[in-house]
């Protein structure tokens, strides 16, 4: 009988500190509402971004107002402003491009609302218009994608010619990669950028910006470097038409270690695919927990990451949890 009664009892303490949110954040029904601001739906990276986010933000805990942007600095400035007059507790959001974010995060702080910022960075004059940053260390994927071109390329003569297709213009992954890359692939002269254009992150520019290259170069291209995976596999495509053999003919290393990207590798059409992780929704929820709660947070929180080639894909696959 004592305990039938103990066992109730916790089962009430348990649904009671599930109401008020894992006993955090105040009195039973207090939720925490985070107005949160997403890039957009442009690639399967992102895909996995939202779901992670949208799971980790979830209720009785949190209240989540999720707006997406479709890729636009004004959508997101739009609903920055509409996330301050509600009067929300804490704003998080990945920038679609680094710079411009200045008067509406002055707007956010004199309303008294913490910013935290997801996946993107944002350039600003004052530190303090954000808590933190919780995302990917960009400018070491790009290295490791030139430290894998070099390794691959071991006992080729130069010319090596690359041709690089560039995230969305102005985003700190197309600004971070594309320094990364330079910064290592630029130590050894065998290697040549030919040409770099932005096919906005999306597999259908991808592809289109890959048919352009052909076009201007023909055969003569060795390496295609890809901000993402979603590129990169819109590019197999335009390789394949024109009658080339991806992963053969061009070899290809791309960044975010999607699905995709090890299913294409597995077909021996992608060579490499450096990691992005997308998972971030449970980081992402605590960073918030602790920056209503007043508690002290690290500037910035980086995501381990690595990186996958063609003859770890079979294995890896299974785990592939995005
Ligand atoms: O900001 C992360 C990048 O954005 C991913 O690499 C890309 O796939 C996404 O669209």
């Amino acid at each position: 009988m004592m305990r039938k009664v103990s066992g109730v009892l916790a089962l009430l303490c348990a649904a009671m500190l599930a109401g008020c949110g894992g006993g955090e954040g105040g009195g039973a029904g207090d939720s925490i509402t985070v107005g949160f601001s997403q890039v957009g739906a442009e690639s399967e990276w992102r895909t996995a971004n939202t779901r992670s986010v949208k799971e980790a933000l979830a209720p009785p805990e949190f209240n989540l107002r999720f707006s997406d942007a479709q890729q636009k600095q004004e959508n997101q400035i739009k609903a920055l402003r509409s996330f301050i007059a509600q009067g929300v507790d804490v704003i998080a959001f990945s920038p679609v491009v680094e710079t411009g974010w200045d008067t509406v995060l002055q707007e956010a702080k004199a309303a008294g609302i913490p910013v935290v910022l997801t996946d993107r960075a944002v350039k600003v004059s004052d530190e303090s218009l954000y808590a933190t940053f919780i995302g990917s260390d960009f400018v070491e994927e790009g290295r490791r994608a030139a430290r894998w071109v070099i390794e691959d390329s071991e006992g080729k003569p130069g010319p090596i010619r690359i041709v690089e297709l560039q995230g969305t213009v102005g985003s700190a992954p197309a600004n971070d990669r594309m320094r990364g890359f330079k910064e290592v692939i630029g130590e050894d002269d065998r290697f040549v950028i030919v040409r770099s254009q932005s096919g906005d992150f999306t597999r259908a520019k991808g592809k289109e910006v890959m048919e352009a290259f052909l076009k201007a170069e023909g055969g003569n291209i060795d390496v295609l470097f890809a901000h993402n995976d979603d590129m990169a596999i819109g590019a197999i495509q335009a390789i394949e038409e024109a009658g080339l053999k991806p992963g053969t003919d061009i070899r290809i290393v791309s960044i975010d270690g999607v699905r995709g990207a090890f299913e294409a590798m597995k077909a021996g059409k992608l060579n490499a695919t450096v990691e992005c992780n997308p998972l971030l929704g449970p980081q992402l929820a605590q960073l918030i927990r602790d920056v209503h709660a007043g508690r002290e947070v690290p500037r910035r929180v980086v995501v381990e990451e690595g990186v996958f080639t063609q003859d770890q894909a079979e294995a890896e696959l299974p785990n592939r949890k995005y």
